[in-house]
């Protein structure tokens, strides 16, 4: 059990007293990090009281508070969870082995690499979402676009503490660059394409915390199974706040698919646009979007870096101590998809090197829940919603050289053409969708293009004043 110093300027649970160094490093870049909160995080409400839950601790017993806080005030800390007694690496060539407490010297430059290209997306979501306070569709989800807001604001704390304590002067290089680059930033963008995406309205935000935030799931379960046990501890915690960012997005979604399914039957119609709804195809081609730049996230089908990490034993798959095989797959082999001869088809590749096309098809099945959670809703009215084929606008592997439909027909450039206003947000349903972003502030109230949640934040009412000020 790792006790929690909760006073200290950085609240931790890393002994941070205990190593001055560390503390005074960390120390000055927290100023930096205040700095680009003010600068590139929230637009607005900065000087109101949010109802917000801070991590406090991470133990089973409860680990957050709740209560109001203006946002530059939030204690961002760093909380590992508590280590695990004779922990073992779980798979590749050191299996078995006890895990390592510092960064093995062969490793280094793999794991720092692993540490940024993580971290990079945390603030990159901060920035992509920070005009949205201004059209929140009420103060409920106003208050939740902060809570995620602030917990990627900790996520990063998390990173830049595994940079500075295990990384060096590189570390802390990289550190630095967490707060230079910028999402969507001609010159110094973000490192993953989904991440310089603009986030313009909630229907999108929706979406990209179902899909995006869920990419980061399987990456910090992967991660939390790695043989440095400094980053599986991080990847650990981060997880239990990352679940709150999916709840936002699975259940936002089934907001607007439950009001939308209340306006097709009030006003007898699939058009329900003119009645300040979201109509379902658009709804489908906000999806397709959001569902296939986050498939890219996940990387090439076959990669030799995935191999490596793998067999090095810095990242693992998802869940692996759940899978009955000997956790080396050396000699293992997996279909991956491919085009051939114009042809959809597969081929046969090294189970180490389709590591990401495997952490992709978990990604996809978990995905699949939420949309059949939705379709439930849906049925009332013989609607439905689908996860598109995985080769559909593909920017990333196998497929980013070919065109396909979402029901996974290869097309021409010209079929394409043709058929991408039916498959991908339109520039008519952003500005639908932009239409309908007004800012509710009155408690209890909500946008007539959601329904409301079924239940408050921490056992308060739905109709809490949760920004208030
Ligand atoms: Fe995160
Ligand atoms: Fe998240």
């Amino acid at each position: 059990m790792t006790v929690a110093d909760i006073d200290a300027t950085i609240p931790n649970n890393v002994d941070l007293a205990g190593d001055r160094r560390l503390q005074r490093a960390l120390e000055s870049w927290q100023p930096r990090f205040i700095e680009w909160w003010m600068e590139l995080g929230p637009v607005a409400f900065q000087d109101n009281d949010v109802y917000l839950r801070t991590a406090i601790a991470v133990g089973q017993e409860g680990w957050a508070n709740f209560g109001y806080v203006k946002m530059p005030d939030y204690r961002w800390g760093i909380f590992l969870a508590d280590p695990e007694a004779d922990r073992r690496v779980g798979f590749g060539d050191h299996r078995g082995d006890p895990v390592w407490q510092e960064v093995p010297g062969e490793y280094r430059a793999d794991l720092r690499r692993l540490v940024v290209v993580q971290g990079d997306t945390e603030p990159a979501s901060v920035e992509q979402q920070r005009a949205l306070c201004l059209t929140a569709p009420s103060l409920y989800d106003l208050r939740n676009l902060f809570q995620v807001n602030v917990e990627e604001g900790r996520h990063l704390w998390a990173m830049v503490y595994l940079l500075h304590r295990y990384f060096g002067r590189d570390g802390r290089d990289e550190a630095d660059e967490m707060l230079e680059r910028h999402s969507g930033d001609q010159d110094n963008p973000r490192i993953l394409g989904a991440f310089n995406e603009p986030t313009p309205d909630w229907l999108s935000f929706f979406f990209f915390t179902y899909f995006t935030d869920r990419d980061g799931k399987f990456q910090l379960a992967s991660l939390r199974e790695s043989g440095f046990d400094p980053l599986s501890r991080t990847c650990d915690f981060m997880l239990k706040e990352e679940a709150y960012h999916m709840f936002v997005g699975a259940t936002g979604v089934g907001r607007v698919v439950q009001r939308t399914v209340e306006l097709m039957k009030e006003h007898d119609t699939d058009d329900i646009g003119p009645h300040g709804g979201i109509d379902l195809a658009t709804l489908q081609r906000y999806l397709n979007f959001h569902y296939s730049v986050s498939l890219d996230l996940f990387g090439a089908e076959t990669s030799t870096n995935a191999a490596n990490y793998y067999a090095a034993g810095l990242k693992g798959r998802f869940q692996e101590a759940k899978r009955d095989d000997d956790h080396r797959l050396q000699s293992a082999s997996r279909t991956v998809p491919c085009v051939a001869g114009g042809h959809l088809a597969e081929r046969e590749a090294p189970a180490l090197a389709a590591l990401n096309e495997t952490l992709r098809d978990d990604y996809i099945a978990d995905c699949q829940k939420g949309v059949e959670r939705w379709n439930r809703a849906l049925a009332e009215v013989d609607g439905e919603l689908v996860l598109p084929h995985v080769g559909f606008n593909r920017g990333v592997g196998e497929f980013a050289a070919h065109r396909l439909s979402p029901d996974g027909r290869l097309l021409t450039d010209d079929e394409w053409s043709t058929g991408v206003s039916a498959w991908l947000p339109t520039d008519e349903d952003r500005a639908h969708v932009e239409s309908l972003m007004v800012g509710v502030s009155e408690p209890g109230k909500m946008a007539g293009w959601m329904a409301a949640p079924s239940t408050g934040i921490h056992q308060k009412p739905v109709d809490y004043e949760y920004v208030r000020g």
